[in-house]
């Protein structure tokens, strides 16, 4: 262990499987001030709370031994459901819940997961390892659990091995008021009011796991489902059609060929960007490192590309494109896939700095982009809380999500850099009236930098921020050790229409000021 490292500092890494690259102190030598201009008069739009959403699917923990333990678990539970991840949950704001999947969702039955308990079918989970699924969370779990938390539920409906029908009946069942016979049993079921579902997904990834489609028979079935699915009780449902894995052009040119302009195009297109490492969570290298966090830049020139192809069929910008599916996917190891369920991949501070570059990608674009839903929320690929048993923490990359929470629902504003290469610093930056919050990533961990913020217009006061940071970039919090990286106060200045701020390597921060005129 380098004489540096406290004991602390080395428990929060995953014992001997933890690679500890460290920052060198010279590293901490700050150059010259970055210029970056924050452009307070030219707005993007808003950035939707819903950019800042999730995604919980039947896979590995995330939901069994996740969220839900069951009311007779010894592990402190509300109705079944895990109490600290509720609380948490809350704190964090989860805005919206995609849920039931994921490759799950176009291999679901809703019917299996409604009535008795104890006589809801037993299913095999095709997708994530041929377990028996006991369908004791279904669409009453799901959506309680939402309304528990403050989310707005969205549910992936099942193309691939389901029929219009099956699809149509579960907006029935969710959302007409009363008097139908599915209403009805809903009513039976426990809940009398609807649930009011407004999102709904025509299917996952259709080209995949969602039944190995052609752009054109997406086309087709989408055109199929959808146009059975109807506003009930003043609930018009937001239809979210399949889009690309990543920036697949075919995928986007087919489906919208395909549709014709005539017929109801859906109102929410969905892209999947998972950026894959090529080390496993706690092990990168400076070589791994630098190529997974520079996958961000090739994210935002994907929705760049995205957003202009969707513009020849949609030249009102009427459909929104969603990232439905994020994060960082590393290598597994199957020692604690074993232990924790599939999927499961430590979060360490580059975890945390790729889902702030994330956001700030999808800020900048605000004037497309409706929702994004990291995957996944808790025990699943780029999980914000982690479990073990009676077990629960918070990852650095629920640290991140707080420390962006300001940006919601302010109008994302221009902001210029100076630097666009790959690994440069990543800004977003938004205000709402007088309020403005900039939110700063250096990915780097080699260098620290130094920034200049200068307002295009008025002056920035009581300046204040918070910041994420390890110079390890493998660092991670662990049962063990839960609050290795937890947010701190940093030091910020600002003076007439100038906001200064020093970043250490791999750092997430955000500053709040108060605007004046100048
Ligand atoms: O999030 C894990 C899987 O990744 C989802 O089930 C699928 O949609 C995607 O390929």
């Amino acid at each position: 262990m380098p004489a540096f490292v406290s004991r602390r500092g080395f428990l929060a890494t995953t014992g001997a499987a933890c690679a500890s690259v460290l920052t060198s102190r010279n590293a901490l030598a700050f150059p010259a001030p970055q210029q970056v201009e924050i452009q307070t008069d030219a707005e993007i739009g808003t950035i939707r709370p819903e950019m800042h959403g999730h995604f919980a699917e039947h896979l590995g923990s995330c939901i069994y031994g996740g969220i839900w333990v069951g009311k007779d678990s010894r592990i402190p539970n509300i109705d079944g459901y895990r109490k600290q991840a509720v609380e948490d949950l809350r704190r964090l704001g989860l805005v919206v819940l995609r849920w039931p999947g994921g490759c799950f969702a176009d291999d679901y039955h809703w019917r299996d997961g409604i009535g008795p308990r104890q006589k809801r079918p037993r299913r095999v989970n095709i997708h994530w390892g041929n377990y028996t699924e006991d369908n004791s969370f279904g669409t009453h779990e799901f959506v309680n659990f939402c309304r528990l938390i403050g989310a707005e539920p969205y549910l992936a409906g099942n193309v691939g091995s389901g029929t219009p029908d099956e699809l149509r009946d579960w907006v029935e069942y969710c959302n007409y008021p009363s008097g139908s016979t599915l209403s009805d049993e809903r009513a039976a079921n426990g809940s009398p009011e609807p649930f009011r579902v407004r999102y709904w997904g025509v299917g996952n990834e259709n080209w995949g796991c969602g039944g190995q489609m052609t752009p054109q028979e997406y086309a087709a079935h989408y055109r199929r489902f959808s146009g059975y699915i109807r506003e009930f009780g003043g609930v018009r449902p937001f239809l979210v059609a399949c889009g690309p894995s990543g920036n697949n052009a075919d995928w986007t040119r087919g489906f919208f060929q395909s549709m014709g302009g005539r017929r109801r195009m859906p109102d929410g297109f969905a892209m999947h960007f998972y950026s894959s490492g090529k080390s496993n969570a706690t092990r990168f290298t400076v070589e791994t490192l630098p190529e997974q966090l520079s996958s961000f830049a090739r994210l935002e020139t994907g929705i760049l590309e995205q957003r202009k192809l969707m513009d020849e069929f949609d030249p009102q910008k009427r459909i929104g494109l969603m990232i439905d599916e994020w994060g960082v996917w590393d290598r597994m190891v199957p020692e604690e896939e074993k232990r924790y369920g599939r999927l499961w991949q430590q979060i360490t501070m580059r975890s945390a700095v790729a889902a702030a570059m994330g956001l700030n990608v999808f800020h900048r674009q605000a004037d497309k982009l409706v929702m994004g839903n990291i995957a996944q929320t808790v025990n699943v690929l780029h999980a914000v809380l982690l479990t073990d048993q009676e077990r629960c923490i918070r990852t650095s990359t629920f640290y991140a999500f707080e420390l962006l929470k300001p940006h919601r629902g302010n109008k994302a504003v221009r902001v210029k850099t100076g630097d666009e290469s790959p690994l440069g610093l990543s800004v977003s930056a938004s205000r709402q009236k007088d309020a403005l919050a900039i939110t700063l990533v250096n990915p780097k961990h080699d260098a620290a930098v130094a920034v200049e913020c200068a307002l295009t217009k008025g002056t920035a006061a009581a300046a204040k921020a918070r910041i994420i940071h390890h110079a390890d970039f493998n660092a991670c919090n662990t049962f063990e050790a839960p609050d290795v990286i937890v947010p701190k106060d940093h030091p910020v200045t600002a003076r007439g229409s100038k906001i200064g701020i020093e970043l250490p390597p791999m750092a997430v921060a955000t500053v709040l000021a108060q605007l004046g005129s100048a």
